[in-house]
């Protein structure tokens, strides 16, 4: 039986030989929890944001699409919140000088809630001394530090240049509000989402990509009249759970939905459930929906002093709009799909001397960062010909597919198994005879012959089922 962690093992050692994430500045020794995504990483990433962007923003009338800067007026910042509170309470081992954060030593005194200055320190509200983890040694009280990272904008390197890198990309969405709601000529309800890189500094960062300090978030803000967001919040809801179970294919039980009650929320959030998954090491969030009341609008508009109410046409009354925002994490989602759709064969058969057991990434075909590998059985007898000729035919139907003409079949099969490939064609001796090659699914390894010419549009059939 394999352990979580050897599959997390088998999973991070797959990621790396087969070319989905790297160790960041690897020739340097490496970078804390720095990471390179490979060409496959890189293509699956594609493919989730393609599919998130298809299903949140094209294809509904209620949305529109925006991207604003990382770094941004940093009043923005402070009309937030981040920069009095957007902390992490921090414990320090007096004896070994390990750092800690409060709320992972302690679980049971819950997490801090960000913005949060009311709540007693975790120590002090579990009702225990916390002892280092590391050495059992004395810790100190939690002290808050913040979590953006700052830079210097311009020449000079003074408080008037301070500036800081977006810890989320909801801030952007919220300074443009008024933009996009005096050019779009929407009515409520609607969203703006934004799909991009957000930046903390976290102290723990660890279990591979699901806690780095650079990672990309997909997020919406969904502006409703204060009375509809309950009603947006379920909707919400829905949205993401179909996400997870018809787009990631993720099983049900693998995903808890879990209220936040409201000592552990955001003061001003009047509702937040988190999506939790069950990696191997734990359950652990992997999205959030909250409902943030007016709380962005009414601090953006008093600290910019601009009108950031909307006209209801039909009272004439201005409101300020209520927000409902899901979140999604587009690393976590990477992360959760691997976790996901990772088969390893608990027998392996000791093939091709490889010592790792056989594994299989059943991912969606949507997502599948290759679609197809064409295999020529044999270099000879005109097959690679017949097989360059089918490759280039799919990629110019814009799906990515792979030549490999190298090492004996069984090797080929393994390879794309490990990628995710979900149909692997071979093109044999009498495929010149008969123009046709077999297909091989990778889940039920059903083998059925198909007409070459036919093969673009058969897979682009089964892409779109
Ligand atoms: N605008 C709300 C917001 O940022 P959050 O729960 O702090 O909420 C949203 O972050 C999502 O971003 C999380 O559910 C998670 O998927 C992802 N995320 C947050 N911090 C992360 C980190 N350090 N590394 C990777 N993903 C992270």
């Amino acid at each position: 039986m394999i352990s979580p962690e050897q599959k997390m093992d088998l999973m991070i050692s797959l990621c790396k030989r087969r070319g989905f994430v790297f160790p960041g500045s690897e020739i340097y020794g490496g970078f804390a929890n720095s990471w390179d995504y490979g060409p496959y990483g890189t293509e699956l990433k594609n493919n989730i944001r393609r599919a998130w962007w298809g299903r949140f923003v094209e294809r509904r009338g209620d949305m529109v699409g925006i991207e604003t800067p990382i770094v941004m007026n940093p009043k923005a910042w402070e009309a937030s919140g981040h920069v009095q509170t957007f902390t992490d309470p921090l414990l320090d081992c007096k004896k070994c000088k390990k750092r800690f954060r409060a709320d992972h030593i302690l679980p049971s005194a819950g997490a801090i809630p960000l913005y949060d200055k009311e709540q007693p320190p975790p120590a002090k509200r579990a009702g225990k001394k916390a002892v280092c983890p590391a050495c059992g040694g004395e810790l100190t009280e939690p002290r808050q530090f913040n979590l953006m990272f700052k830079t210097f904008v311009g020449v000079t390197e003074d408080a008037s240049s301070l500036a800081y890198l977006r810890p989320e990309t909801a801030g952007g969405m919220f300074v443009a509000w008024k933009n996009v709601r005096d050019t779009m000529r929407k009515r409520l309800p609607f969203g703006i989402a934004q799909i991009g890189k957000a930046f903390r500094n976290e102290i723990t960062p660890g279990n591979f990509i699901f806690r780095t300090r650079e990672f990309e978030q997909m997020e919406i803000e969904y502006f409703v009249k204060p009375e509809e967001a309950p009603e947006a919040f379920e909707m919400w809801l829905k949205e993401m759970k179909s996400w997870v179970e018809d787009v990631l294919c993720i099983s049900p039980k693998n995903v808890e939905y879990v209220e936040i009650q409201e000592k552990d929320r955001a003061f001003y959030s009047a509702r937040t459930i988190d999506i939790e998954y069950k990696y191997p090491f734990g359950q652990k969030e992997l999205y959030g929906l909250a409902n943030r009341t007016d709380y962005d609008l009414s601090r953006h508009g008093q600290a910019s002093g601009e009108d950031l109410t909307w006209l209801d046409p039909k009272t004439s009354k201005r409101i300020l709009p209520f927000v409902i925002e899901p979140t999604w994490g587009l690393d976590r989602t990477l992360l959760a799909l691997l976790c996901e759709h990772l088969d390893i064969d608990e027998a392996p058969t000791s093939d091709e001397g490889n010592s790792e057991p056989r594994m299989v990434l059943r991912l969606p075909p949507m997502l599948a960062p290759v679609k197809a590998a064409i295999l020529p059985l044999q270099k000879k007898g005109g097959l690679t010909e017949i097989a360059e000729k089918l490759t280039d035919a799919i990629r110019q139907e814009g799906m990515m597919v792979e030549y490999d003409d190298s090492g004996s079949i069984g090797k080929r099969y393994r390879r794309q198994d490990e990628i995710g490939t979900p149909w692997c064609f071979t093109i044999d001796p009498e495929s010149v005879d008969d123009g046709n090659a077999t297909v091989r699914d990778r889940d039920t390894m059903a083998q059925e012959r198909l007409a070459i010419i036919d093969i673009p549009a058969w897979l682009q059939k089964k892409l779109n089922t």
